[in-house]
């Protein structure tokens, strides 16, 4: 679990604003449920014989009531419960985005945190490849709004898993397959082999790589409907040119899912380099109580973003303060506050240097706060009723605006000005 420190957290929020722009310019309408849901949705909805239910859950008593509470150790089924709950798709298919801290007990590594952030989408009432195709588009939007350019975007893998029945075809084969080789699996393998064969395929441990590369593939047990859907997404995802590439390996870790399931992979993360997964869960409404109800979404790992983000080091994160206010004495100091609360009756931010440092240290943190403007506060010139005006951008100096006495009483008009010049010529320079 990971603190958010104030060096990183400006590109977090710049990334959030961009991602959740996204979101709703796709029409996808936000959605916030609790951190904490009964055990048995999560053990139900994602299955009992998966590494998330069966190791990874922070589950607990209740003590007051006997009730067994988790942790969301992911957020599909808690959305899923909330549109039952309330009903949400009374009027037709709904659209839903959500971001917030996920809860796993998993080994901690590099990209893998026991509390991790995701943002997601879930759209419920919708059938067909479209919705699947409009949602890796988003997808593919995101990574071009946060700077990723053709060398450096992630890779998008996509599977068909078929209806039910055609996975439990397959199932039965799998189980003749991995019987062979009984004595080389290790022993979550063997009892999965009853329980869930389909899970012995996202095995985390490599001596089984091989095994699993060569045993049987679910595109050889898809039926016509199944083959048709998956066509249908691939001559969509032609049409518009997003490449991707077919994984017949690729189940994912979560039971829920049939039809169509995607990841997109970065190869800067390192091992754990899936930095978005989803696909369709078509049963899950009903299974927890609600009409049958198709549905689609996905969800990305804020914390992979940010490290591929860091790493390619192009998003901008502008500074919302307008000016930073020093000050030259104690006298000074107290004039300072009560003028900074006039200036932001305008509308500017500003923050105050309330602290007994030499001017030196206050002028270098003015520097680094990425404000435009540092307003120096000194007795004398106080005494005349004027405050010394410094531009601190680079783009402020780049208009030639130098340092100045301004009237108190005129500092917020001048200020507006500035901004207003500077916005002015950086269109002229477009
Ligand atoms: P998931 O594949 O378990 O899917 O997680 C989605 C993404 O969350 C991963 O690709 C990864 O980027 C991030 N993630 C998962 N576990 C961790 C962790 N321990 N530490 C850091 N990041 C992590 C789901 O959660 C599904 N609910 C997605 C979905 C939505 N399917 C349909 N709708």
């Amino acid at each position: 679990m990971n603190d958010l420190l104030p060096s990183s957290s400006k590109l977090w929020s710049e990334t959030e604003k961009r991602v959740k722009a996204v979101f709703e310019g796709y029409g996808y309408d936000e959605i916030r449920t609790p951190i904490v849901e009964h055990t048995d949705l999560f053990a139900r909805g994602i299955g009992q014989v998966t590494d998330i239910v069966e190791k990874e859950m922070y589950s607990f008593v209740d003590h007051l009531n006997g009730d067994s509470l988790t942790l969301r150790p992911e957020n599909t089924a808690a959305i899923a419960r909330a549109v039952v709950e309330h009903n949400l798709i009374y009027s037709g298919p709904k659209k839903l985005w959500y971001y917030g801290p996920m809860f796993r007990h998993e080994r901690p590594q590099r990209g893998r945190y026991r509390q991790f952030n995701q943002f997601g989408i879930e759209a419920f009432g919708f059938d067909g490849p479209e919705i699947e195709a409009e949602q890796l588009f988003l997808i593919s939007r995101i990574w071009k709004v946060l700077g990723f350019d053709l060398l450096s975007m992630p890779r998008l893998e996509i599977n068909c898993l078929g209806s039910r029945q055609e996975r439990e075809s397959y199932k039965s084969n799998l189980v003749d397959y991995f019987s062979g080789y009984f004595n080389d699996l290790d022993s979550d393998s063997k009892r999965r082999l009853k329980s869930n064969p389909l899970r012995i395929l996202d095995s985390k441990n490599p001596n089984l790589g091989d095994m699993i590369m060569e045993s049987p593939k679910m595109s050889s047990f898809l039926g016509a409907n199944s083959k048709l859907h998956m066509d249908g997404l691939c001559e969509l995802l032609d049409d518009f040119g997003l490449s991707y590439k077919i994984n017949l390996n690729m189940v994912r870790g979560l039971d829920y899912y049939n039809l169509t399931v995607f990841e997109w992979k970065h190869d800067s993360l390192g091992s754990q380099s899936t930095i978005c997964g989803g696909g369709r869960y078509d049963g899950l409404v009903e299974m927890i109580g609600g009409k049958p109800t198709p549905a689609f979404g996905f969800a990305i790992g804020m914390e992979r973003l940010i490290d591929i983000i860091k790493q390619q080091d192009n998003l901008e994160t502008s500074s919302v303060l307008d000016l930073y206010v020093v000050h030259l004495g104690e006298k000074s100091k107290k004039k300072s506050i009560v003028f900074a609360e006039e200036i932001r009756n305008s509308g500017l931010q500003v923050k105050v240097d309330v602290s007994n440092s030499n001017i030196k240290t206050q002028m270098k943190r003015a520097g680094a706060s990425g404000a435009a403007f540092v307003a120096i506060f000194g007795d004398s010139e106080l005494e005349l009723g004027c405050v010394t005006v410094r531009p601190l951008s680079l783009d402020l100096n780049d208009n030639k605006l130098l340092q100045k006495s301004v009237p108190l009483e005129t500092v917020a008009e001048f200020l507006l000005d500035s901004v207003k010049n500077i916005e002015r010529n950086k269109c002229e320079k477009i």
